[in-house]
């Protein structure tokens, strides 16, 4: 018999701060008390059949084994061409494009590639819940910068400052999760001048690059790789699942100059080595038609507009949203609750999820500001409208 007792050793967190999600929180909470979920940023609707098609089709032929590390040529390639003909810059598809298992594990692997043990790593918050980790996984040093409350501009003066001798790299991200905030040609030019003198990298976290508003005011998306003085030291990062619907099928990409690339793929290949052969193929002969990533701007429009048309109607305050698929309301007409204890009431009294802006930031920070997604079906985004325009 065998009288072995049964121990898990204890563990030593590698991530004491991180603890269950507000995101995590706020699901289970719409799921119980049966809410409209516009908490959590994904679609409710189908992607393309035809990228559905392009994906079964390359199973059935056969392209189910390991592809190149970096990805399928292909893949590399159409993305390279896309690139060039929206922003002007070529990057060699065989070594400056790396497919990466979503923008998640992009932006993990670069900062896992050029942050050493104490680096500083400039964050502007708000931002997206993965990137301090990651810094602290790399044994970084996460330098967290405020974006203007109230407006989200970037404040030069306060980037500025927290540049040290030890400053590895900055974060930014455009279109902005969570404000729908962009940035302007002059902000982007604004940062090369800052950066020209330093040898700090920069990660472009440009996952909704495809969703940029109000394009008759002349608003366009200001990748990092329009800018030669940002490019030559920029990861580029994005996301298939943001562009054409499909989160869960987590494939993006990074373009980086070669030197940078490759020290990227050295981590790559040992990280998630390479990312799914058929959907790699899929995706590639799905590129070959622009019009999908084309149309997305107009598509995601008209329903910012339905959305705000009816949020207007409530005593929220609509923050502007130029980019991306949220919407940021001030709440501080409709109640006296803090934002995180508001998203609970919200979804349990009125039965809509939204998400505290105060969960993007390290220290809470609380402005009365919540955020909606409205990557819905219309019926989806008019049953909420219905239940909100009781405030
Ligand atoms: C700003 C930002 N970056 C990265 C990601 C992750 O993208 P992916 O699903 O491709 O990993 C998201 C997803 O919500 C995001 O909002």
């Amino acid at each position: 018999m065998n009288n072995a007792i049964e121990r898990t050793p204890e563990l030593k967190t590698r991530l004491p701060a991180v603890g269950t999600t507000i995101f995590t929180v706020m699901s289970g909470l719409a799921a119980e008390k049966n809410a409209v979920n516009l908490g959590q940023g994904f679609p409710d609707f189908e992607c393309d059949p035809r990228l559905v098609g392009a994906v079964t089709e390359a199973m059935t032929l056969g392209l189910n084994q390991y592809p190149p590390m970096a990805g399928v040529a292909v893949l590399r390639e159409a993305i390279s061409a896309k690139i060039f003909k929206l922003h002007g810059r070529k990057y060699a598809a065989a070594s400056e494009i790396t497919v990466t298992a979503g923008a998640t594990q992009a932006i993990i692997t670069a900062i896992l590639a050029v942050v050493h043990p104490g680096d500083e790593v400039i964050v502007l918050e708000p931002c997206y819940d993965s990137y301090v980790p990651n810094i602290e996984l790399a044994g970084g040093v996460a330098v967290r910068v405020p974006l203007t409350p109230g407006t989200f501009r970037p404040d030069f003066h306060k980037i500025s400052a927290a540049i040290t001798a030890n400053t590895r790299a900055i974060l930014i991200n455009s279109p902005h999760n969570p404000s729908a905030t962009i940035w302007s040609e002059a902000d982007m030019l604004q940062l090369q001048e800052i950066l020209a003198p330093t040898d700090i990298l920069l990660i472009s976290d440009e996952v909704y690059e495809h969703m940029v508003f109000d394009a008759d005011k002349g608003q366009i998306h200001q990748s990092a790789v329009r800018f030669p003085g940002l490019a030559a030291r920029a990861f580029i990062v994005s996301s298939f699942g943001k562009t054409y619907h499909v989160t869960g099928w987590k494939v993006g990409y990074v373009a980086a100059p070669a030197a940078m690339t490759s020290e990227f793929r050295k981590v790559h290949q040992f990280n998630v080595f390479t990312v799914n052969t058929p959907v790699q193929y899929g995706l590639s002969s799905y590129m070959a038609d622009e019009r999908p990533y084309l149309d997305l701007p107009a598509f995601y429009q008209r329903k910012r507009d339905l959305f705000r048309e009816g949020l207007a109607k409530t005593r929220f305050k609509l923050l502007p949203s130029e980019g991306s698929y949220f919407q940021c309301v001030d709440i501080s007409d409709v109640s006296d609750l803090n934002e995180s204890d508001f998203c609970k009431w919200l979804t349990s009294e009125i039965g809509v999820a939204a998400i505290p802006l105060s969960a993007f930031y390290g220290d809470g920070f609380d402005q009365r500001v919540v955020r909606f997604c409205f990557a819905k079906k219309d019926e989806t985004l008019n049953a909420a409208l219905e239940r909100l325009a009781k405030l």
